[in-house]
């Protein structure tokens, strides 16, 4: 279902609030699911044994999302900015986005049957959004 611009953002706020309520920090299981897929991303987080450089990604990337479904005022130029800049950790830009999608994919299973089609509309958006900008940055 395609979302009007101006809901976006409130769609995706209130399905992290759902999230916030069933399972409070939603990062073990966000990282949980990237690291299913890619073993090998688990031990460039060695040195992060107290993760907080995990929820500070997290809660960078979160913004950047909320940003791009909003105003887009800072948030995909930043998302841009730090696909190349993770690089120097060893994620290529064609890998940067799993992580985009490993979020949505996590608040999607939380909310099971309070997943909704406005919900779906405003994430699959977003991404799209953020996958199109990628594309064209090479
Ligand atoms: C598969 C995808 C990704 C992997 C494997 C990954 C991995 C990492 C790693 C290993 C670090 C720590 C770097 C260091 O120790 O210097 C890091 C930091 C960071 N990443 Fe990612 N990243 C991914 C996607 C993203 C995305 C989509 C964002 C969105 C903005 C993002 C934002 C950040 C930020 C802001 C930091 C700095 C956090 C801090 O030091 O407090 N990352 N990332």
């Amino acid at each position: 279902m395609k979302v009007p611009y101006m809901d976006r953002r409130a769609e995706i706020e209130r399905s992290l609030e759902i999230v916030a309520e069933r399972i409070g920090d939603p990062a073990p299981a966000i990282y949980a699911r990237l690291f299913a897929q890619r073993p090998e991303y688990e031990r460039l987080f060695a040195l992060d044994p107290t993760g907080a450089v995990r929820g500070n990604m997290l809660a960078t990337a979160l913004d950047a999302i909320l940003d791009i479904a909003g105003p887009n005022a800072w948030g995909m130029n930043f998302l841009l900015a730090e696909r190349v800049n993770h690089s120097g950790v060893n994620v290529p830009p064609t890998e940067f986005l799993l992580f985009v999608h490993a979020v949505r994919d996590t608040v999607r299973d939380v909310l099971a049957d309070d997943w909704t089609e406005e919900m779906s509309g405003a994430w699959g958006g977003v991404l799209a959004q953020i996958e199109a900008a990628s594309a064209e940055a090479g």
